[in-house]
């Protein structure tokens, strides 16, 4: 019969299907011993089925009919016999492909994690965050469960449907080709049940996201969400995908459970067949009663298996399904870092020569013909509207977001001949939504690279921050766990410790972005000291709403809609009576 290689086929006649189908198996044949002592497993375990189908025949004529003594003493032990086979290599295959299945699971998720960690900035800005966290849980279980149990039912249900047809081929050939005659019905349902099988896994997986994106985001914006009253929105939104999953969930149950019915039923068609051709004619004298039970036994062991490679086919599908979408994340190009030169301190001159960046080919320049250059030790500000390319400009400089046009140097070097991380080693950086780890406040000041920092040197730049006098207040101190993000701080004290963390880095190159915003006035200006204090000798751009803090800049940049239109110090550009003269008294007569 033909079922198995065609169940396969279904799966392999899809071009994308094939190239997934061998990347996954990839993972798996790297365990090759174990894959060989599952494939042994699961061989003896499955030819157990038709040997058992084969004794059927010297155990009831032998016994039953012919009383014969050497039979009827050793009937029982072989039975014994083809049992504890059974038993022992089901157990070898099945522990060996677990084994697989977990490493598969864990050399996936390492390296899709690795993966995440260094894919550019400007793909997070495209996929959202629940997307991402399904395929790295959901999806990567998906291909387990193709991986073990595909591959058990294939190897050890193949053997078991062609043993016994052998088996059945031995007692009686006529009977064997009626049964064979099913087959092509059989292999043409199970390929349309695979193919809708796998449309409606792919359906499935995207709703599974939907759900998780929206529960995620409810669960995060619960303040916004009680105060703009959008519980109905959320709910309806919700109740949409939940009913959506629901539905499709239920299609792919319809297909899954009418299979193994219809199967069942065609094969119960090939039985009456077989009892009716067998009842019959020279046939019926062929048969003694253990002859046709070993036939009997043989056909009826393959309705199981058969069922199962109808089902595990959709298994297949789903864990291809999931390959997909996890390979198309593991195939998402990094960061590039073709630079080779290393800094080891930057002296933090910088040079813009008429720098122009989209975020997108489609969409307007965000930055438009920005030149202007920086020496060493001197502390930029940016100012302007919100909107006006601040955030952009400075994310530039790590090289946040590539590809932009013109030239930026550090050192005389173009950004991109440093290497990446080089660069990057270079910055301090405190922006606007500070992000903090589940973690206690030492380990978020002494992040990173910083680890290594002792608790004196911890205590000395979270002092610098002002956050030490909110820390010692704490019952636990710096051992305070911050909670999901910080939430068990206020804004301001989570800037703090952000400051904390750029002050202990001691980088040449600090980036303030609206990194006092969350702070109060007197806090304000008490790290205002402290920032002094920080950023003497070291090349800082800052930005800043509250003009106070920027007054004592060297530069200060005044943007709009992407473009530099004034630059100079604070008193020159009060002379220029321009823009920034403008915010300045705004700002003023406001009365601040
Ligand atoms: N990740 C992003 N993807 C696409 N557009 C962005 C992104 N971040 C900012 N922008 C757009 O770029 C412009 C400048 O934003 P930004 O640099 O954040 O301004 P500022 O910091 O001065 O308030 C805005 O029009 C904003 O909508
Ligand atoms: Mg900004």
């Amino acid at each position: 019969m033909s079922t198995p290689s065609s169940s396969s086929k279904a799966v392999l006649s899809q071009g994308d299907g094939l190239v997934i189908y061998k990347r996954l198996a990839a993972y798996a044949l790297k365990h090759w011993r174990y894959l060989i002592l599952a494939f042994i497993g699961l061989v003896v375990a499955g030819s157990t089925v038709p040997l058992f189908a084969l004794y059927m025949q010297p155990l009831l004529d032998g016994t039953f009919m012919e009383k014969d003594p050497v039979t009827i003493k050793w009937a029982p032990i072989a039975l014994l016999v083809i049992f504890l086979m059974r038993g022992i290599a089901s157990f070898m295959s099945s522990y060996s492909m677990e084994w697989i299945g977990r490493s598969v699971v864990k050399e996936i998720r390492s390296e899709l994690f690795s993966r995440l960690l260094r894919l550019p900035v400007s793909f997070y800005d495209k996929n959202n965050s629940g997307q991402l966290v399904t395929r790295l849980i959901y999806h990567v279980e998906q291909v387990s469960v193709a991986a073990t149990k595909g591959l058990t039912v294939l190897v050890q249900d193949s053997v078991i449907v062609i043993g016994s047809l052998v088996v059945m081929f031995y007692y009686s050939w006529e009977l064997a080709l009626i049964v064979l005659f099913t087959a092509p019905v059989i292999a043409g349902l199970i390929a349309y049940i695979s193919k809708r099988f796998r449309k409606l896994s792919r359906l499935i997986q995207d709703q599974v996201s939907e759900v998780t994106q929206i529960s995620n985001e409810a669960i995060s914006a619960t303040r916004e969400i009680r105060i703009y009253d959008g519980l109905d929105y959320e709910s309806k939104r919700f109740e949409d995908v939940n009913e959506k999953n629901h539905k499709s969930y239920m299609k792919r149950v319809v297909t899954e459970r009418l299979s193994m019915p219809i199967v069942q039923f065609v094969m119960a068609l090939a039985l009456a067949v077989v009892v009716y051709s067998a009842t019959r004619g020279d046939l019926l004298e062929q048969f003694t009663p253990g002859r046709f039970m070993a036939f009997m036994t043989a056909m009826i062991a393959l309705f199981d298996p058969l069922k199962r490679l109808t089902s595990v086919n959709a298994i297949l599908q789903g864990g291809i399904a999931a390959g997909e979408s996890i390979f198309s994340l593991l195939d998402e190009s990094a960061e590039k870092d073709t630079g080779t030169k290393i800094l080891k301190k930057a002296t933090g001159n910088f040079e813009f020569k008429k720098v122009a960046f989209s975020y997108n080919q489609e969409s307007d320049s965000v930055l438009k013909n920005i030149s202007f250059s920086v020496k060493a030790g001197e502390k930029i500000a940016l100012v302007g509207q919100s909107g006006s390319g601040k955030t952009t400009l400075v994310n530039l400089l790590p090289r946040f977001y590539d590809d932009w046009q013109g030239e930026i140097t550090l050192d005389g070097h173009p950004l991109q001949a440093i290497k990446l991380l080089n660069l990057r080693e270079q910055f301090a950086y405190v922006g606007q939504d500070v992000t903090l780890f589940n973690d206690t406040i030492r380990n978020n000041i002494a992040y990173g690279n910083m680890r290594v920092a002792s608790d004196e040197e911890i205590k000395l730049a979270a002092k610098a921050a002002f956050a030490l006098e909110f820390i010692e207040k704490l019952p636990l101190g710096l051992d305070t766990q911050v909670g999901e993000n910080g939430t068990l701080l206020s804004g301001g004290q989570k800037q703090r410790i952000a400051i904390a963390r750029a002050i202990l880095s001691d980088a040449p190159i600090l980036i303030l972005d609206e990194a006092t915003s969350a702070l109060d006035t007197k806090s304000e200006r008490h790290i205002q000291n402290a920032l002094e204090m920080l950023l003497k000798n070291r090349t800082t751009f800052m930005i800043a709403h509250r003009l106070s803090t920027i007054e004592k800049a060297d530069k200060i940049l005044m943007m709009e809609a992407g473009e530099i239109i004034e630059s100079g110090t604070h008193k020159e550009l009060l002379a220029q009576k321009g823009a920034y003269s403008k915010l300045y008294n705004l700002q003023f007569s406001d009365g601040k």
